[in-house]
């Protein structure tokens, strides 16, 4: 007897990259249930071979799934999530509308995996933002070995980032700059995003941050260490997939680029291309579609004590997303702690 899992959002990027991969992954899955609003209702999704069709959130009964995969959006999360939690079935979710509750575990199974004990106040667990993920991953294994006091990161993300909307636009103000007389206006993104970088995701906050760099700092100390001081700049990039970022590390302790690389080449998750010649790192177009988060362009910077720089691509929909909330799933699995064991 397997698990029953639910999958909400099943039509949206990162829905349907998680039912590819508890499809790729084998999840111990017995039926699996693909959930969207009523505007989709009946329409169809790929799993594995198989097709399923949609079901309507407000008319499904959640007790009758072991797990709630969830990536809809804050709104939905916040209604939906408690509802859920409270018909038994465990909510993992992806929006950000969790993640800062004292009662919900922020898990990156790589970095944090025994903090997931606490899930069972809600029975929720939250996901972190695309960005995150994959920065903590490359940065668990360093931390671990010369421990990490301040991190400057500056992010290049994908439009798949912002949702299926997103890339749709791209890829007409694309095609639209070459057919003259046919101009896509933004509307997803504050300006032009083809041929375009905007630094500017999420919100403005007072500081003059943005909510996405608010973000990163949050759940990198929830996650791996609330010492940790860190300063972002987010910056949208007409790239589909992938999530890039230009990372700059101060340790207390010395830490040199060779023993770093000899690190990270031993971490889960990741995987190290780095040689300082002619394509000898990852770009976004071949994290695509991959598990690992690949670093590359590891160096020392001399301009702080102990400082290091390197580059960190994953893909945003897998490790970003929709394979770290089924690496959650599985933890839970392989730990033994859910409620109704399979
Ligand atoms: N994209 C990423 O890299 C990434 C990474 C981490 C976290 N996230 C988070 O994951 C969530 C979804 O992102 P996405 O990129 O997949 O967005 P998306 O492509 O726009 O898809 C949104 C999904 O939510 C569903 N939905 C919307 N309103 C709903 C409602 N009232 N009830 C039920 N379902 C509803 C949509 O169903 P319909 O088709 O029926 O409208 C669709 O399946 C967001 O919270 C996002 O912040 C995304």
């Amino acid at each position: 007897m397997g698990y029953k899992v639910a999958v909400v959002g099943a039509t949206g990027n990162v829905g349907r990259e998680m039912l590819n991969v508890l499809s790729e992954r084998r999840f111990p899955a017995d039926e699996v249930f693909a959930i969207a609003s009523r505007r989709s209702l009946g329409s169809e999704v790929a799993f594995g071979d198989k097709t399923l069709k949609c079901a309507d959130i407000e008319q499904f009964d959640f007790s009758k799934a072991d797990f709630c995969l969830m990536s809809a959006g804050s709104t939905v999360s916040k209604e939906w999530a408690p509802r859920i939690g409270a018909a038994g079935c465990v909510v993992i979710d992806n929006s950000s509308a969790w993640r800062y509750d004292q009662d919900v575990p922020l898990i990156v199974p790589e970095v944090n995996a025994d903090a997931i004990v606490g899930y069972t106040k809600k029975n929720i667990i939250a996901n972190p933002n695309c960005s995150t993920a994959q920065l903590v991953v490359a940065l668990k294994p360093l931390h671990d070995e010369a421990v990490i006091k301040r991190v400057v990161v500056s992010t290049y993300q994908s439009v798949s980032g912002a949702g299926k909307e997103a890339m749709d636009e791209l890829w007409r103000q694309t095609k639209s700059k070459y057919v003259p007389g046919n101009e896509v206006e933004p509307n997803k993104f504050t300006k032009q995003i083809a041929f375009n970088c905007i630094p500017h995701i999420d919100v403005f906050m007072e500081d003059g941050y943005t909510k996405e760099e608010w973000k990163m700092l949050a759940e990198t100390k929830k996650i791996l260490d609330r010492r940790i001081r860190l300063t972002a700049t987010c910056v949208r990039v007409p790239v589909f997939v992938g999530h890039s970022e230009a990372v700059n590390i101060e340790f207390e302790k010395p830490l040199s680029a060779e023993d770093a690389r000899a690190i990270l080449r031993e971490a889960p998750g990741i995987l190290v291309v780095d040689k300082p010649e002619d394509g000898g790192y990852v770009t976004p177009a071949e994290a695509a579609g991959e598990f690992a988060t690949y670093v590359s362009r590891i160096r020392e910077d001399a301009t702080v004590e102990n400082g290091l720089a390197m580059w960190v691509v994953a893909d945003n929909l897998l490790k970003g997303a929709a394979l770290n909330t089924v690496q959650i799933a599985e933890t839970l699995i392989n730990r033994k702690l859910l409620p109704r064991a399979a």
